[in-house]
């Protein structure tokens, strides 16, 4: 195969994969499709940082080859264990048969985990630095930055950052760097990354930038394991990822739904109404018609989360009971809410839905609404009411 390698610096060239074809990544769409990073550092001793996804391997490869023999790769630094960034990883050391593989602590036992073989990984903990030579790597663990074993690795001489998955985003493009691409796309496609992969370890996320500051450690370039490499104003993905992580929520109500026979969605429909009356926006999502990680993406900056569902079999509509399950393990804060719906005799989904919000932590300063199978016109004010009610709760409270 005759792909090329990128040149980011004059030592450091991307050798990943583009997978312009997935949509789906476990459970989250990817309509842009994904890159796979993985970068080639041509110090002393030839470092590749983190491989691909399985079945991408010979498209990493035939890039390294154009620009050194993959043969003479003596290390091979594993930031995150997760197969999209190791899936190669056993075929590429039977490939290359490097001096060394390193990874965190909880890494070596991870990738050991993952592909039972007796390759001797060597761990790293946080704060050491490796050598390659004439220029050094320094490691820090990132634990729960999304896994266990996460670690992001630094490029002194370089003053750069390979970050592993914090800082990408799914978005596959021929362009390598962020400042080739719209921002409006970056900063959706950002949001949509952090929505559903660190949301819920928003805390480690400041505290992580945080250290960073603390650390004084000068960054020139961010190198991602998904998506475009920061190597122009990276102050923007920082401070992107200072909002999302301190999830201050804006006027913004977000109302998510399924329908059976269409009076779920003439309550969604009416409840939106109430609240654009007030100045508030809102953005109604049915299910079926929204995918899970998108609807996440609008409840990241959202002050309101409205759920909707008819009752089907005494429980929730099955496409409100999966939202509900993916967004709970997602732990979205600072959020007011309410549960509304239709049935036809008992009832049971609104009253479920009311007890996953309030697991969740979302205030529910509203009474839920219900109607027997199809809303008349008062019910259809009453969901108008509550919409306006939900908007000026927000307006009081100064939720921008
Ligand atoms: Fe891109 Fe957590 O793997």
């Amino acid at each position: 195969m005759g792909l090329s390698a990128q040149k980011i610096t004059d030592r450091v060239y991307w050798v990943g994969a583009i997978d312009w074809a997935i949509r789906d990544f476990h459970g989250y769409s990817t309509e842009h499709g994904s890159t796979y990073n993985a970068y080639l550092i041509l110090a002393d001793k030839v470092t590749l940082i983190d491989t691909v996804k399985g079945p991408f391997k010979d498209e990493m490869i035939a890039r390294i080859a154009s620009v050194v023999d993959p043969g003479n790769i003596d290390y091979i630094i594993s930031n995150h264990s997760e197969k999209d960034h190791s899936g190669a990883l056993p075929s590429v050391i039977a490939q290359v048969k490097p001096e060394k593989v390193f990874a965190s602590v909880m890494g070596a036992k991870a990738l050991k985990d993952h592909f039972h073989f007796d390759y001797e990984i060597v761990a790293l903990k946080d704060g050491d630095i490796l050598s390659l030579g004439n220029v050094n790597l320094k490691f820090l663990e990132t634990r729960m930055l999304h896994w266990p074993d996460s670690m992001i690795t630094y490029l002194i001489e370089e003053r750069l950052l390979f970050s592993q998955d914090g800082f990408g985003m799914h978005l596959a493009t021929s362009e390598r760097f962020a400042d080739e691409i719209d921002q409006t796309l970056l900063r959706q496609q950002g949001a949509k990354y952090y929505a559903n992969i660190l949301m819920p370890y928003s805390t480690l996320v400041l505290k992580l930038l945080e250290r960073i500051k603390q650390l004084n450690i000068p960054i020139e370039i961010i190198a991602p394991d998904h998506g475009p490499i920061w190597r122009k104003g990276i102050g923007q993905i920082l401070s992107w990822y200072q909002e999302w992580a301190e999830q201050n929520p804006r006027r913004k109500v977000v109302i998510v739904f399924d329908t059976m026979w269409q009076s779920t969605d003439i309550m969604a429909r009416a409840i939106a109404d109430g609240v654009m009356r007030e100045g508030v926006e809102v953005k109604v999502m049915r299910l079926r018609a929204n995918d899970r990680s998108d609807v996440m993406t609008e409840v990241l900056d959202s002050a309101g989360i409205l759920v909707g569902s008819p009752t089907l079999n005494n429980g929730i509509f099955p496409t409100v009971a999966d939202m509900l399950a993916y967004m709970k393990g997602l732990k979205p804060k600072n959020k007011i809410g309410a549960a509304f719906g239709s049935y036809g005799w008992s009832g049971e989904a609104v009253h479920l839905i009311t007890d996953e919000l309030r697991a969740m932590g979302v205030e529910l300063p509203v009474e839920p609404l219900k109607v027997k199978f199809v809303p008349d016109e008062a019910m259809v004010n009453s969901c108008g009411q509550l919409g306006a009610q939900i908007a000026r709760l927000i307006k009081e409270s100064s939720r921008q």
